[in-house]
């Protein structure tokens, strides 16, 4: 059982304050955890606390992190800590409001993940190991890999904000990592080639050179993987998330700035992105509408179903949004980031319902990250087939790349990976 609380102030990768907390288990057994943060957060997340006032810019956490130490701490006091649901529930029952809001999200989250890891801990056993029910034998992840970044991750030099490797041919996650890695120096080399810059790296670690249009982009993503000795489509495909809230206007259109301020209605928008899977080799597609244009996502989801289309701003990991989608035919893939909902039992039902409608799975980092790599455990136990955690590089990244690695390392045969087949299955 759960015995105490102990919560801190800490820093994610922006920089920014975050909650840090460890959770002390009545035998003694600590659950370290710290939670990361969005920048195109989607408006239907759950709400992260912040102080206003002049520290950090009005960013701080202390509210938040005081909320942990207090009544949250009170609240999962005396509860089994193997039981996830028991705390979750004594969590939002505290809290008492749909999206946190009144105690904070980052602290609700910071306890839900420390009781989870402190009672992998006390059982001895990983924590991919305990969060697993299936039976199953542990599943890697396909990983797709952020090579060139724009939108709000890269002071908006494209419109688009991540453009992603999807590792088709590899054969285990090791394989898998290092296609990704190759294609990112492949890409590199472009660029310096061009004589465009490549020192200075976006959030998420990928490339953010200033192109004069979404298509260039795509166009140095097909040579990055042609560089790196591989095929286009066949070894290596592509990855984007559009990230269509950002540049959507209250008019319900869609203005590219990198296109200069080009204006499309949403049938338009799904157009261009039908046109660009007809050129390049485009596996998947996340938030390809806004948050809110379940029209426009029914469209593409008619014209576009051949692909993966996940839905990230869309669903923000809430159940019954996944279930607005399932049940109206929008998107065929949910993206999963545990602190756009706030507890683990609430993301790891938004993963168990995807699966059970035939939806692909993406288990994902946010661009303020930190150092743990609790999340690369998520997405082995939960079967997610697919993670999304960023660039091969910058250590926030690589601790989720590493811990995976050590799994994959460690059990050897006994373990599958998941491969193209978790994207190229069939959805809905
Ligand atoms: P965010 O970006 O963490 O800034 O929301 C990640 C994503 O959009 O997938
Ligand atoms: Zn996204």
């Amino acid at each position: 059982t759960v015995d105490s609380v102990f919560a801190w102030e800490a820093l994610d990768s922006r920089g920014k304050p975050t909650v840090a907390c460890e959770v002390v288990l009545a035998d003694g057994t600590r659950g370290h955890t710290s939670v990361p943060s969005g920048a195109s957060t989607g408006t239907h997340e759950a709400s992260e606390l912040r102080d206003g006032g002049h520290r950090y810019g009005g960013q701080g956490v202390l509210t938040a992190v005081r909320n942990a130490n207090t009544v949250l701490a009170q609240a999962v006091r005396g509860v089994d800590a193997t039981d996830q649901v028991a705390i979750d529930q004594a969590l939002r029952a505290a809290d008492g409001t749909e999206n946190l809001s009144a105690l904070g999200a980052n602290a609700v989250l910071a306890i839900s993940i420390g009781s989870a890891i402190a009672a992998a801990s006390a059982q001895g056993r990983s924590l991919y190991r305990s969060v697993d029910d299936s039976g199953q034998r542990p599943l890697l992840p396909l990983p797709m890999v952020n090579v060139l970044s724009g939108g709000a991750h890269a002071g908006r030099a494209i419109d688009v904000q991540d453009f992603l490797v999807v590792p088709m041919a590899a054969g285990s996650f090791a394989e898998a990592i290092e296609i990704c890695a190759r294609v990112r120096a492949g890409a590199t080399q472009v660029l310096d080639e061009r004589g465009l810059p490549t020192a200075l790296v976006a959030d998420e670690g990928g490339l953010g050179p200033v192109l004069p249009s979404n298509r260039a982009a795509l166009d140095i993503m097909v040579e990055g993987i042609e560089r790196a000795g591989l095929q286009p489509g066949a070894d290596a495909a592509i990855a984007i998330d559009v990230a269509a809230t950002q540049f959507h206007t209250a008019e319900n259109t869609y203005v590219l700035s990198a296109e200069q301020g080009r204006t499309l209605r949403s049938a338009e928008l799904v157009d261009e992105l039908v046109s660009w899977t007809e050129h390049y080799p485009i596996v998947s597609l996340e938030d390809a509408l806004a948050e809110d244009d379940w029209s426009g996502w029914a469209e593409a989801t008619t014209r576009l179903g051949h692909c993966q289309l996940l839905g990230d701003d869309l669903f923000v990991t809430n159940p019954a949004r996944l279930q607005r989608g399932i049940d109206g035919w929008v998107a065929n893939a949910v993206l999963v980031k545990p602190n756009q909902i706030g507890t683990l039992t609430d993301a790891r039902t938004v993963v168990t319902t995807a699966q059970a409608a035939g939806y692909r799975t993406v288990l994902s980092a946010r661009s303020g990250e930190t150092e743990d790599s609790w999340l690369a455990d998520l997405a082995v136990g939960w079967r997610t087939g697919q993670i999304k955690v960023g660039s091969t590089m910058r250590s926030e990244r690589t601790a989720k790349w590493n811990r995976l690695l050590r799994i994959e390392a460690e059990l050897g045969d006994q373990a599958d990976f998941a491969g193209a087949a978790a994207i190229a299955a069939s959805g809905v």
